[in-house]
This record gives structure tokens, sequence and C-alpha cells, in this order.
């Protein structure tokens, strides 16, 4: 198709899906138009599907590895703990299903962009579409697989480090205009031939090759850009624009620059740990990531940390032998994966473990600090990851502080963000970690998708919230650079951590703080249920959701202050905050820097010496919190 100007394009194009929604009846709200994407909006560079005829050698599934990299084996840190990660069930994820019918509905073909990270083999293979995955077989289920990614190769060829092979595979790619420029959205060089790419110089180790075919070298295993693939993802479909906002460029042609900083930044882990300490020179982090490693720097050091075992049942023990755990933070889908699996394919004991690693992840993700200034309780909270705390896929996820207020006799007087596990709700009078994403007016008015925040992840084209805590080495220019810029939080350079004030009413002893994590939202996971008219796998979904338990939070971190007894705007001393203090106040507002005197300190909830406007907002949450 010609190149019109998008604009145009647009207006013409947004066209009407009929609200088609036959067949699934009472499926909430039906919308009535869809961007008419094709196939060529969601291209990008590296490794193209086989076309029929073309030679390219099968992929082999990962059962395939299990005769010597074998599960079960407590010495061999490979394939039980890979297959308790979320990668190997990419492809099996509920979550993922539900989110990705929502996609194909919202703008066409978008799933085609979604199998290629979550169903490679089925990508490569030439099976992603229709788009809708009707075409993945039950081999291609084999998620983010050991054959896929030990078959992947550097897109930018080091002279005497890289595989000698790769020279003629990045030639050939790039005689097609097809050599990825930077990283992301699932750009994979894939080797042609069955050729097992590792850390090690196995054979030069072993004195002859394990495999029947080629085994080689390949220090991009050990890089954070090989991770950097897949987690860094945009939306080609958007182009950045001089405002800094992002309009859809030209339909049915693929993104005019290729690059991921001109595109809608939707994930950006592996930007925000490049422009971390971790990318420069890594951190001591005392023992607490990367096993036998005291300085850690790639994705791998954390998520795959060197163990001391056995990368197979002969060959030698090593103490740098990289654990195939990549856990993060899943833990009622990997529940609801296994409940799914009719076949029995899946080890329980394995995603058992992978829930356990998830959580352990999540315990040592985030250290809280308490203090006390007058009326306030500070809440300090250190991200101790190597990117944003949470990272990752934004929909749906949050991290957010509990707090309990809580008398001597342990009798609660107040609580700040209190979840109800039962109906699956949050308070939201506390500091919640989160990204909001949605859509522009113009985007809204094509689509009829309510301009603001939402949960439309092919059509999202605005940053309305990002105050998610950067990593340690945070630099405003860096992450904004990199689309990864704080929204509605301010972030000092070098921050990475975060302080929030909650109020303490008169009466208390105690405060206990917990910091929890929740993976999906309510308000996600019924979305994707009520928007979906194609398909039953939103309710699959929803249903998984309620038999786990509505993706039960995660305690990450708990501490507990003595609070000391502070007067909080109890001006007569009667023990309660109420008209009769309120009507003292404006006596005793002395106005910045001016001492306070007398009964007037009980106004003073800053603890600053005066009593002033600051001093008035506390006042009125006094009043709010105290019978
Ligand atoms: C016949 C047994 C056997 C089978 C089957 C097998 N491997 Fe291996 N593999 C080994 C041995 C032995 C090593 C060396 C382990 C060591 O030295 O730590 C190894 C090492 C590797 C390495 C590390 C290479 C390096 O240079 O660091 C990779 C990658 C690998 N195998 C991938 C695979 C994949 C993928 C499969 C399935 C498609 C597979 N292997 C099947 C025996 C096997
Ligand atoms: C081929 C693409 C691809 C590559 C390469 C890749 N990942 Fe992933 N990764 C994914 C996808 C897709 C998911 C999400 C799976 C899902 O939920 O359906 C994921 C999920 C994860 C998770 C989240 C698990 C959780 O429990 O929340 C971690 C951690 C992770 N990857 C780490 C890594 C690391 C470390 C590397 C590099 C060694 C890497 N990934 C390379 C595609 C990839
Ligand atoms: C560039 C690779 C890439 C592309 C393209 C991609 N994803 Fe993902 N996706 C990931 C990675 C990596 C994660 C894991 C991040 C994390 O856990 O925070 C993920 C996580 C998810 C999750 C969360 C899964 C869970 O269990 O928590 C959903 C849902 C999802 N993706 C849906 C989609 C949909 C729908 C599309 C297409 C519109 C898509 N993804 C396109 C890489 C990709
Ligand atoms: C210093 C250790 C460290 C490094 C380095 C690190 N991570 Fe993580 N990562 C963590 C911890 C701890 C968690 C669990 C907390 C969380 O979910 O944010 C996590 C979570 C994740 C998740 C799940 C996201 C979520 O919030 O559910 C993904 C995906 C991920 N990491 C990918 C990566 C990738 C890719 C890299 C390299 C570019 C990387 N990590 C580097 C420690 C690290
Ligand atoms: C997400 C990509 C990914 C998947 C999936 C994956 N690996 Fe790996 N594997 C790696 C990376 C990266 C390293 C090197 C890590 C490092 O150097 O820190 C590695 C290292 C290895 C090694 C080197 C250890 C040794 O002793 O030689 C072996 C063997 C191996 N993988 C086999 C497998 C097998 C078998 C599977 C499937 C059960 C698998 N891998 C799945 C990315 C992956």
């Amino acid at each position: 198709m010609a190149r019109f100007d998008s604009r145009v394009v647009r207006s013409l194009w947004i066209v009407a899906v009929l609200a088609g929604a036959a067949g699934v009846a009472g499926m909430g709200v039906v919308r009535a138009t869809q961007v008419p994407t094709t196939l060529e909006d969601f291209f990008v560079p590296g490794t193209q599907p086989v076309e029929e005829g073309e030679i390219f050698d099968t992929l082999l599934t990962s059962d395939e590895c299990a005769g010597c990299h074998q599960p079960g084996d407590p010495e061999i840190a490979i394939f039980t703990p890979w297959e308790g990660s979320l990668m190997a069930h990419a492809a099996r994820d509920p979550l993922f299903w539900a989110a990705t019918a929502v996609a194909n509905q919202d703008a066409a073909d978008a799933g085609d962009l979604c199998i290629r990270c979550h169903i490679p083999m089925g990508w490569i293979g030439g099976r992603s579409t229709p788009t809708d995955g009707s075409r993945i077989t039950e081999a291609d289920r084999d998620g983010i697989s050991c054959n896929f990614c030990h078959r992947m190769v550097d897109p930018d060829y080091k002279p005497g480090v890289s595989p000698a092979a790769d020279q003629q595979i990045l030639a050939d790619l790039s005689s097609n205009g097809l050599l990825p420029s930077s990283p992301g959205n699932g750009s994979y060089v894939l080797d042609p031939q069955d050729r097992r790419r590792g850390p090690f110089d196995v054979v030069g180790d072993l004195g002859f090759n394990p495999h029947p075919v080629e085994t080689l070298e390949s220090p991009f295993h050990s890089t954070s850009e090989f991770c950097a693939t897949c987690h860094d993802v945009s939306n080609p479909v958007y182009t950045k624009q001089e405002d800094g906002t992002y309009a859809l460029d030209t339909l049915d042609a693929a993104h005019p620059t290729s690059d991921k900083h001109d595109m809608f930044p939707v994930e950006r882990t592996y930007s925000e740990w490049a422009n971390s300490a971790f990318a420069d020179g890594g951190v001591d982090m005392g023992g607490r990531f990367g096993g036998n490693k005291a300085l850690v720097s790639t994705c791998q050091d954390c998520h795959m940390p060197d163990t001391t075992a056995r990368g197979c049942s002969f060959g030698s023990i090593r103490d740098d032998l990289p654990s195939h755990e990549m856990s993060g933070a899943a833990t009622w889908v990997l529940q609801a994966i296994l409940n799914l699996d009719e076949f029995g394919v899946i080890d329980p004991d394995a995603i058992e473990a992978g829930i356990a690693r998830s959580i352990s992840m999540l315990q040592r993700a985030a250290t809280v600090e308490l203090s006390q200034t007058g009326c306030y309780l500070n809440v300090r909270v250190i991200n101790e990851t190597g990117h944003k705390l949470p990272t990752g896929y934004p929909e749906g996820r949050r991290i957010w502080v509990n707090v309990q207020l809580l008398t001597e006799e342990g009798l609660p007087v107040a609580e700040y963000g209190h979840y109800d596990a039962g109906s699956a709700d949050l308070t939201l009078n506390t500091k919640i970690y989160e990204a909001h994403l949605g859509v522009d007016e113009d985007i809204a008015a094509a689509t009829g998708v309510p301009e603001g925040v939402g949960f439309h992840f092919a059509l999202n084209n605005v940053l309305y919230k990002d105050n998610r805590i950067p990593p340690r080495g945070f630099t405003q220019a860096g992450f904004a650079a990199a689309g990864a810029a704080p929204v509605g939080a301010d972030y000092a350079d070098q921050q990475y951590w975060d302080d929030s004030q909650f109020f303490i009413p008169p009466g208390v002893t105690t405060a206990s703080v917990t910091l929890f994590y929740q993976a999906s939202s309510k308000e996600y996971i019924t979305f994707l249920r009520d928007e979906n008219v194609t398909n039953d796998a939103g309710q699959v979904l929803y249903n998984q959701w309620v038999a786990t338990g509505k993706s039960p939070p995660v305690p990450m971190a708990s501490e507990a202050l003595a609070v000391t007894d502070h007067p909080g705007g109890d001006y007569d001393g009667s023990g309660s905050v109420d008209l009769a203090d309120y009507a003292a106040f404006p006596a005793c507002m002395y106005g910045p820097n001016v001492p306070v005197a007398g009964a007037c300190a009980a106004f003073d909830c800053d603890d600053d010496g005066d009593v002033d406007v600051d001093d008035y907002g506390t006042f009125q949450l006094a009043v709010q919190f105290t019978p």
C-alpha cells in the first residue's frame, strides 16, 4: 500500500467492525471499531517465519533435552527450574491468551506481535496466523524453550568473540534488510541450523562434543542484551511525535524507523537495567542475589544465579552453573497454568518450587524503613532489584503500602491500604506503585475506547502514571531517553527509594507496615472477561483467578515501629479531635518560623516548631480519622 499521510489514513481506515458478538452473549459492552492494522504494521526485523519449502531445521521441544539435562535431579540446575518458570509456559499462560484476544479485537493482527515473544517456536514455524493462535500446536506450547534460547545469535557480531558461524547468518539477514538495530520486540536472530550455543567451552572441558550437532561457546548468552531481545516491548503502530505524544503511523506498513525509541514503550525492563548502576560495573548486593557471586550485574546474575551444580547428568560440577530459575513474581498464574494442564505434561513439583522461588524473589526485592516525625509515620521503600520496582508488564500489576496503626492493646485505630481478600478490593488511601497506560483523545475518538486510563494493550498510547521506584544509578535523562521516565512522581537522580507519609491519629503506640505485591488486579481480570467478544479466554482466565484466590497479594517486607503518642490536633486534650479543636486552630496558625507556644503545640503535626498551613491539612485528616 502506498504511504498516505497518517492522519488521513487514520480517519479513512478506522472502520466499523460489526458488533458481531453473536454467539458470545452476555459478555459486556461490545465496542464498534477496531484499528484495521495488518501484519505489516507489526513487522519486526530479525529472522522471519519460514516460508513453505524453506530450509530451516525444526526447533526441538524441550523433552529432547531432558534425557541428559535431566529433570528431577536436584544436582542438575537446568530442566526442572526451567519447567517451573513462567517462560516455559508463556504459550500456556491463560492471562496471555485473554490479553491476546482483546489485542486482536482492538487492532487487527496484533496477536502476531504477541505470539512472536510468547510462542517463538510457533512464530518461526509460520503458525502465528491467524493471529488468534488457532494454528499453534501442542509442541509450540513448549514456550520459550531450551532449543529456542540456545539457538539465538548475537545480532551484533564481535570478531574473535562471537561464533564464526554467526558472520554468514548475519550477512544473509543484512542483505535482506532484516538485521535488527536495537534489541527488543522479539527481534531475534536464530541460527537456521541446530547449533547449541552456551556460555562454556563445553567441548574443550569434556574433550568431546556431547551433542550430535555442533556445540558453540557464545558469550552473548551471558549478557543482558540476550534477555533484551524480549524484555523491551514497544508498540510499532505508534510513532513518537516532536511534542512527545504518540500517533498512529501509516497503516499496512512497517514502522518507519523500526527503532524502539520511536515506538510507544510498553515494557522497558532491559532499558531500566541498562540505565542503572547494575549495568555500570555491577553492585555488591551482599549475597542477596547472585548465588555464588558477590557482585551482581546482568539479568542472569539475579535470575539465573551461579550455583554449584551440574549442567548435565555427565560433565563436571561447576561453581558458576547458571541455575535456570528465571523466577520473577509469578504465583497464581503458575498455579492456573498447572490447573489447566489437561494432559498432565507439567510436573506439579516444578511449579510448586517455581512459585516458592517467585515469593523468595519478591521478599528480596525491597527493604522497608520506618520513622516518625510528629504525627506522621514515614515509610521508605528501597528498590533492591536491577530495574524498576515493579517492572515489566504494567497492566494490573501493583505494589502497595499497608499501614496498620494500633493501640497499646493491639486494637486497630486506623489502616491505610486495606485489602479485602473476599472482594479483591483495595482501599486506595495509600501509596500504590504502578504504571497506568491509556489512550488519548484521538484514539478514543477513532475507536470508541474511553479516553484515559485503560487496559487496551494494543491501543494504549499515553503513560498516565508511572511511579514505580527506579533502580540504583537512576538518572532522569537516561530513563527519559529510553522511554522509561517516571510520570506523576518525582525521583531525583540516583534516588532508588520512595518516601510516603501517613498521619498517625492520637492514641496509637505501634505502626505495623507491610509491602504487598499483586500480579493482577480485579479491575484487569474483569476487564479481560467483559471486553472479550471473540472467545472464552477471558472467562477461562476469570474462573482460574477465582479458583486460585483472586491473585492473593504476596507480602514482600514487613516492619513495625513503636510510635510516640502525639496529640495530633487534640488541642483541648479531650481525647478526640473534634469541632472544639477545629475552632482553636486559626488562632494558633502563626505562620512559618514563628515558634509554637503552649497548647498550640498540639497542632504542630510535622514537628517543625511552628503551626502553619502544612499542619492545617493534617489537622483536617485528624478530624477525619478520630471519632
Ligand atoms: C546426550 C546427552 C545430551 C542431550 C540429549 C542434550 N545435551 Fe546439552 N549438554 C550435554 C552435556 C554433557 C553438556 C556439557 C555440560 C557441562 O559441561 O557442564 C551439555 C551442554 C549444553 C549446553 C552448554 C553449551 C555451552 O557451550 O555452554 C547447551 C546450550 C546445551 N547443552 C543445550 C542442549 C539442548 C538445547 C538440548 C536439547 C535440544 C540438549 N542440550 C540435549 C549433553 C546433552
Ligand atoms: C524469546 C523471548 C524471551 C527471551 C529471550 C527472554 N524472555 Fe523472559 N519472558 C518472556 C516472556 C514472553 C515472558 C512472559 C511469559 C508469560 O507470562 O506468558 C517472560 C517472563 C520472564 C520473567 C518473569 C517471570 C515471573 O515470574 O514473573 C523473568 C524473570 C524473565 N522472563 C527473565 C528473563 C531473563 C533473565 C532472560 C535472559 C536470560 C529472558 N527472560 C529472556 C520472553 C523472553
Ligand atoms: C518483545 C516481546 C513481547 C511482546 C511483543 C509481547 N510480550 Fe507480553 N510479555 C513479554 C515479557 C518479557 C513479559 C514478562 C514481563 C513481566 O513479567 O513483567 C510479558 C508479559 C505479558 C503478560 C503478563 C503475563 C503474566 O502471567 O503475568 C501478558 C498478559 C502479556 N505479556 C500479553 C501480551 C500481549 C497481549 C501481547 C501482544 C499485544 C504481548 N504480550 C506482546 C514479552 C512480550
Ligand atoms: C539485582 C538483581 C536483579 C537484576 C540485575 C535483574 N532483576 Fe529482574 N527481578 C529481580 C527481583 C528481586 C524481582 C522480583 C520483584 C519484582 O517483581 O519486581 C525481579 C522481577 C523481574 C521480572 C518480573 C516482573 C514483575 O514485576 O512481575 C522480570 C520480567 C525481570 N525481573 C526481568 C529482568 C531482566 C530482563 C533483567 C535484566 C535486564 C533483570 N530482571 C535484572 C531482581 C533482579
Ligand atoms: C530464556 C532463555 C533460556 C532458556 C529457555 C533455557 N536456557 Fe539454558 N541458558 C540460557 C542462558 C542465558 C545461559 C547462560 C547464562 C550465563 O552465562 O549466566 C544458559 C546456560 C545453559 C547451559 C550451560 C550450563 C552447562 O553446564 O553447560 C546449559 C547446559 C543449558 N543452558 C541448557 C538448557 C536446557 C536443557 C534448557 C531447557 C530445559 C535451557 N537451557 C533453557 C538461556 C536459556
